[in-house]
């Protein structure tokens, strides 16, 4: 659910609005934008999505993805347009309660104009049907994502701006929505996503995978992995479904590491509290199909088989990130400093270094394994190439720990699982955490931990 007020009107939309319309209504455009720190055009106002429906047929030979997106949203504003992100692929039509509209495209920006205005509070429906090669994107980072072809199909990876090359969305982790998506591919290939498989249809020499994620999912954790996967399905002993896709270059070791999700996700659920999604898994693709992992919904994403650590730290997020979202993505230390310090946790109950150990040698000699740790504080990445640096990870984890000396284990689980119930399946932000850890340790001061560890400058002076 979007938290920003839309725009400011500008003059020119202004007059605009003099124009009467069938509906009655006289809107004004939602605005392109939801002015993030770091990615400002991610995202569009006057609306907010609550389910997409993805009806998608993928061609492996030529490359290609044709089908039909339907949003269903609600406005939060009169509307006289409004705007979805969609990078690249070429639009056919675009429908808004099933008539016509007109529409046109700036770069990131798919402006659709709908027949009649929308009333603040309506929920609608908008189609666009739309073809093309999905964009690689590439990150002021260089990292890439978006359309990643693969040597035997393709994979899909939305952080942080990703998913607009796959399809149209609000794409923004301030809107989360449930979704449908049906992916028609030629028999023989595998089509996996979120959430659980309905069912798999073939029909005239292809199958559709109709996957259904029913719990609220940012756009950027979206996935689609087509290709030859091994399938591997199990359950939990608590009964929680796992489904898991292997290449099969990967298969022995990667048995091996879904092996050890039941085993994980019971150690988490002791730690962060109960599980918030219907299913888990996981997606082991070649060593060379993305060059990091991805948390995505359910089941995350691994570029071959995983060490025990990054398979705790992509499943940690399903707490961390994908069930309390960030309102922004300047948030971003919410996701990877617990997903970062839930690998020190595993290690301390495991028989490894105490998080303790962990932080000492991190405030000792972090900068020998981590040259920028002390670049920037985490809750103030300097610019948006830098939110998957060292600071958001690494000192995002000496945060966590930081409250954990001031607190004690026994508030510091508390806060932990209190702060995952609080929000579960919605948007937080730095301001809400840090009222939260004083409301749950009202006789602590936290200041100096705020001031020095998360918003200071450099290296804090003393650990
Ligand atoms: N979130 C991923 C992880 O820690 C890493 C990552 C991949 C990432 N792409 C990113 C972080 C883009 C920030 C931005 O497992
Ligand atoms: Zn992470």
């Amino acid at each position: 659910m979007s938290r920003f007020a839309p725009v400011a009107l500008t003059v020119a939309s202004a007059l605009l609005v003099l124009t009467a319309c069938d509906s009655g209504v006289q809107g004004t455009p939602g605005s392109s934008g939801l002015r993030d720190p770091y990615f400002p055009k991610a995202g569009n106002g006057g609306y907010d999505v609550t389910h997409y429906d993805l009806d998608l047929a993928y061609e492996p030979e030529e490359e290609h993805v044709s089908g039909t997106a339907t949003l269903t949203a609600r406005a939060t504003q009169d509307l006289s347009a409004f705007d979805l992100d969609l990078k690249g692929m070429d639009v056919k039509d675009v429908k808004v309660e099933g008539k016509s509209a007109r529409w046109n495209r700036a770069g990131q920006e798919l402006t659709v104009r709908p027949h009649d205005d929308l009333a603040d509070g309506e929920t609608f429906r908008v189609t666009v049907r739309y073809s093309g090669t999905p964009a690689t994107i590439t990150d002021a980072d260089g990292s890439k994502e978006g359309w990643l072809p693969t040597e035997a199909g393709a994979l899909a990876l939305g952080e942080p701006v990703g998913s607009m090359a796959w399809f149209p969305a609000n794409n923004h982790p301030s809107d989360k929505a449930s979704y449908d998506i049906e992916v028609s591919v030629p028999e023989g290939f595998e089509a996996v996503s979120n959430g659980e498989l309905l069912n798999r249809t073939p029909r005239d020499g292809r199958m559709t995978f109709h996957w259904r994620t029913s719990e609220p999912m940012a756009s950027y954790l979206a996935t689609l992995a087509v290709g030859d996967y091994v399938i591997q399905r199990s359950t939990t002993d608590s009964g929680l479904p796992v489904y898991a896709a292997v290449t099969p270059d990967q298969d022995g070791p990667g048995r091996k590491a879904i092996a050890r999700i039941p085993e994980i996700m019971d150690w988490a659920e002791d730690n962060f509290g109960p599980y918030p999604f219907s299913s888990t898994g996981a997606i082991i693709d070649r060593a060379n199909a993305a060059k990091y992992a991805l948390e995505t919904q359910n089941r995350p994403v691994f570029p071959g088989t995983p060490d025990t650590e990054t398979l705790v730290h992509e499943l940690a997020h399903q707490w961390f990130g994908n069930s309390v979202t960030p309102k922004t993505w300047q948030d971003m230390w919410l996701n990877e400093g617990f997903a970062t310090y839930a690998e020190w946790l595993w290690d301390e109950d495991h028989g490894g270094d105490s998080a303790q150990e962990t932080f000492d040698a991190r405030y000792d000699h972090g900068e020998d394994d981590y040259e920028d740790i002390w670049s920037f504080p985490p809750a103030k990445p300097t610019d948006a190439e830098s939110i998957s640096n060292h600071p958001v990870y690494e000192r995002g984890a000496m945060v966590i720990h930081k409250i954990r000396q001031t607190v004690g284990d026994d508030t510091f689980y508390d806060i932990v699982q209190g702060w995952t119930k609080a929000h579960r399946h919605g948007n937080a932000d730095t301001d809400d955490f840090t009222a939260y850890v004083e409301k749950m340790a009202p006789d602590e001061d936290f200041d100096a931990i705020w001031e020095d560890w998360l918003y200071g400058d450099g290296k804090p002076d003393e650990a």
